[in-house]
């Protein structure tokens, strides 16, 4: 019996083992894999299995990474019909397609292989890019593949799939969504390029477009500037007579990246693998902000993000119903300034920096010329707009639009050329247009104009003698016209003591700042601005004027200005007990600041901010919001410095972006930091960031944890998963009674510091939390979640690099060429 018995169990772990050291990357026809066993790749990138997401016990078969400890699928076969029970098995049956059978021995799923050749031995086999392969034993051809798990993605487009059309054989590969992490059941998202004659990627959820990322236009989408060439990916778009589609690869065949439609964040994101911290970081993610919604401005409106409204009509066109679009619905779009006749008088008006319109109704050549595409489409009264299809080298090929213009934004950066057509009497100067009338007009206009330039020249000349000579009458300001007193270089020198060491405060983001005492005792704060700023004498002061209209009790009060000659000076009210950072980060001095005050100081800045972005009637985006630029006053009361700088200062406030990043690391949101874009929402992650560090007393940048290398946002988010949140705070605040108050900030800077632009409060909602205590929303991730990269070992030597952390590493990795 005993014999018997251990014979059996002998025989049992014979059956046994080779089922569990299964390594195999291929089955041929005779090998079922069941539940239990795996396929696993040559280079064991990549795993096929069964599996079950979340605890709902359904099982699936699917493709994971093998070496990635976050389990991550890539790819499901019989993601609509789970397997109940856990006897299933793949095999290849007598027809040579891939089927999946349950336990009763019914098919669940199968490849459907249409080759009408009986395959000879069949192989399944799961390569290292993650493709799972059926082909004949003796073939190993890409070309002659009887079925391939590349044709049929699920929610992911791995390095070498295609997304897009054979149209041979009429295979459209399109992602779609998995309708939660649970179930990878197909969702409300497809994202697919769409067979325009111009084809465009578009993402659609369900029936309706939801987003485009625009058409190809030889570099990228021309909806999505940041797919521009750079070191990480290669991105590759082929559109013939036999394919239409999109592909990508690694630069590093040793980087592990995958670009995923998620349903839950509704958008296209694509990920890279950090090894050295175990996770996948967010490289990228479209859409990005409002502008993004399918058209959102309707007909013949651009969306601006830096504007407001964001839904702005085009050049020489109108609101179609000015009644709608002025309760912001922009869904009527524009119509034109003077109506279309279509003679061949017509013209077209150039428009730059545009993500293109929807490209439905289009027609493509890619042989011409812009200029025979501008004559071809001139002759057709339906065309109403035309530009290169494609813009590498100086532009190639044309396309032509026949429909109203729908869906287009104003880019911050690489946005590209429309030419749109216009009646005779709309065409700008540069449009070309030979008749005689137009000629005369110009010339007429320009007459007038040089007329006035000259008697505007004469009067300024005339005010300047005028303003210098009251100057030297009374000695002092000429303040009527300029509502700001003018101080002159004398006395400003004077009172610092001839801008001595010893009366330097500091040094800001524009100039050093200096102490000075007036005349009569009072004191003030000189800023002196650097001498490269880019803007006229005119302008600075327009603007100096405007700053010193904005009066709040959280601003520092501006009182006056001193220009002379390459001399541009600020002059404010001085406050003694200096900024905010020599308290909160001083051992100290920090502990004069118990809770309350500090509350008191986070309730002051938000309403300061609030007034820069919404009362006041200028609307500033401060965009260098930090804790050494929030003074306090003798009474602790918290004044913020340096708002409106960047409008004064070569800062060019009216676009969404700027080529110069003005800002400091640690406080910057990623979208600013990484592609220049700013936002009132770029000054709330700005806001979140002190919010934290105000009540935890560290600095976020350069933030030291002996456990992790998290910065202080991904310390609190952390900690804050993990709902442990007041460690943040560790005894800091002697008084428990605060405690519910001290949360309920820590969860409002989480909320202000989130990834997303869109999902932060804006600053009225912030100070409408902080003063209730209703319920609040869950935060997201927050932006610049990590703070340590391995490269600042290396550079810790040279002090210039001194904190160098992953946020300018990604900087640098986005923004290079
Ligand atoms: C398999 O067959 C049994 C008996 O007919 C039935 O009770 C069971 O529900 C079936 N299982 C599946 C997964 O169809
Ligand atoms: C590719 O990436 C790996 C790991 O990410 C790195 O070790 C290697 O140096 C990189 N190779 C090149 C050529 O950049
Ligand atoms: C989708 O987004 C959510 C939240 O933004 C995230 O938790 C999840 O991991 C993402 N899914 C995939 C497949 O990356
Ligand atoms: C204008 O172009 C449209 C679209 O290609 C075409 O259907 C129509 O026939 C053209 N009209 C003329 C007059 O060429």
């Amino acid at each position: 019996m005993d014999i018997i018995c251990s014979l059996f169990v002998s025989i049992e772990l014979l059956y046994v083992l080779p089922k569990i050291s299964y390594a195999a990357d291929t089955i041929s026809a005779s090998q079922p894999l069941s539940d239990g066993r795996t396929l696993i790749s040559k280079q064991g990138s990549f795993e096929l299995g069964f599996f079950s997401p979340g605890d709902s016990g359904e099982k699936y078969v699917g493709i994971w990474y093998k070496n990635i400890p976050v389990k991550t699928v890539v790819w499901v076969a019989n993601r609509d019909k789970p397997i109940n029970g856990s006897a299933g098995a793949l095999m290849i049956n007598t027809a040579g397609s891939l089927i999946l059978h349950d336990q009763n021995g019914s098919i669940v799923w199968s490849s459907n292989a249409s080759s009408l050749k009986l395959p000879q031995n069949p192989v399944l086999q799961l390569l290292d890019s993650g493709n799972l392969v059926l082909r004949n034993e003796k073939d190993d051809n890409s070309e002659s593949y009887l079925w391939q798990s590349f044709d049929y993605p699920s929610d992911t487009l791995l390095p070498g799939m295609k997304l897009g059309s054979d149209l041979s054989t009429g295979l459209n590969r399109q992602l779609s969504s998995w309708k939660n992490p649970d179930d990878p059941s197909a969702g409300e998202f497809t994202y697919r390029i769409d067979l325009y004659s111009y084809p465009d990627a578009a993402v659609w959820k369900l029936s309706s477009k939801y987003f485009r990322c625009g058409p190809w236009n030889g570099l990228r989408f021309s909806g999505v500037p940041e797919l521009k060439p750079n070191p990480v990916f290669e991105f590759s778009f082929k559109s013939n007579q036999e394919e239409v589609y999109f592909t990508y690869d690694l630069k590093n065949k040793s980087m592990v990246s995958r670009l995923v439609l998620n349903q839950t964040s509704s958008s296209i994101e694509r990920y890279v693998w950090i090894e050295d911290e175990q996770f996948w970081k967010l490289y990228a993610s479209t859409p990005k902000d409002n502008c993004d919604v399918y058209g959102l401005c309707g007909a013949h409106g651009t969306c601006v993000i830096s504007e407001s409204p964001i839904c702005q009509c085009l050049e020489k066109f109108k609101p179609k119903s000015p009644e709608k679009w002025n309760i912001m619905d922009w869904s009527e779009g524009c119509i034109r300034n003077t109506p279309l006749n279509c003679g061949n008088t017509d013209g077209f008006n150039k428009f730059t920096g545009l993500k293109l319109p929807d490209s439905a109704n289009t027609w493509v050549n890619e042989s011409m010329t812009l200029e025979e595409c501008r004559a071809k489409c001139l002759k057709n009264c339906s065309c109403m707009a035309y530009t290169n299809a494609d813009i590498r080298g100086g532009g190639s090929g044309c396309v032509m639009w026949f429909d109203d213009l729908t869906d287009m934004r104003q880019l911050a950066a690489n946005g590209q050329d429309l030419y749109i057509r216009m009646p005779a009497s709309e065409l700008d100067h540069e449009g070309q247009s030979d008749r005689r009338a137009v000629k005369m007009l110009v010339i007429i206009a320009a007459t007038i104009g040089s007329v006035c330039a000259i008697l505007i020249f004469c009067y300024y000349i005339w005010r300047k003698v005028n303003v210098q000579e009251r100057r030297e009458n009374s000695g002092e300001a000429g303040n009527e016209d300029l509502e700001l007193p003018l101080l002159d270089l004398a006395t400003v020198t004077s009172s610092t003591n001839n801008f001595s060491d010893d009366s330097k405060l500091g040094e800001g983001g524009f100039g050093p700042v200096y102490k000075g005492t007036l005349a009569d005792g009072q004191e003030i704060a000189v800023k002196r601005l650097s001498k490269n700023s880019g803007q006229g004498l005119k302008e600075f002061k327009n603007e100096v004027i405007l700053i010193a209209k904005l009066q709040h009790r959280n601003l520092v009060r501006l009182l006056g200005c001193c220009i002379q000659g390459e001399e541009k000076m600020l002059v404010y009210e001085y406050l003694p007990n200096k900024s905010l950072d020599s308290f909160i980060f001083d051992q100290t001095k920090c502990k004069r600041l118990d809770w309350n005050r500090r509350f008191h100081i986070i309730c002051g800045i938000a309403r300061g901010l609030l007034y820069l972005h919404q009362d006041s009637r200028l609307r500033i985006i401060h965009r260098d919001l930090k804790a050494s630029n929030v003074l306090l006053d003798h009474e602790m009361n918290p004044k913020i410095s340096d708002f409106g700088m960047a409008r004064p200062f070569g800062g060019d406030q009216t676009e969404g972006n700027t080529n110069k990043v003005v800002g400091t690391f640690g406080y910057m949101a990623p979208e600013y930091a990484v592609d220049g874009l700013f936002s009132i929402k770029s000054d709330v992650f700005s806001f979140g960031v002190l919010l934290l560090e105000i009540v935890t007393g560290k600095k976020n940048r350069g933030f030291f944890h002996p456990n992790h290398s998290l910065n202080l946002l991904g310390h609190a988010w952390t900690l804050w998963k993990e709902e442990r949140p007041l460690e943040l705070i560790d005894g800091l605040y002697e008084d428990s009674s605060s405690l519910f108050e001290v949360l309920r900030c820590i969860h409002i800077g989480l909320l202000c510091v989130q990834q997303h632009p869109e999902d932060r409060p804006i600053m009225s909602y912030v100070v409408l939390m902080l003063g209730s205590d209703g319920a609040l929303p869950q935060p997201k991730q927050p932006g610049f979640f990590i703070n340590r990269n391995p490269l600042e070992e290396v550079d810790s030597s040279s002090s210039k690099n001194k904190s160098y952390s992953a946020n300018e590493i990604s900087v640098t990795l986005l923004n290079a060429r």
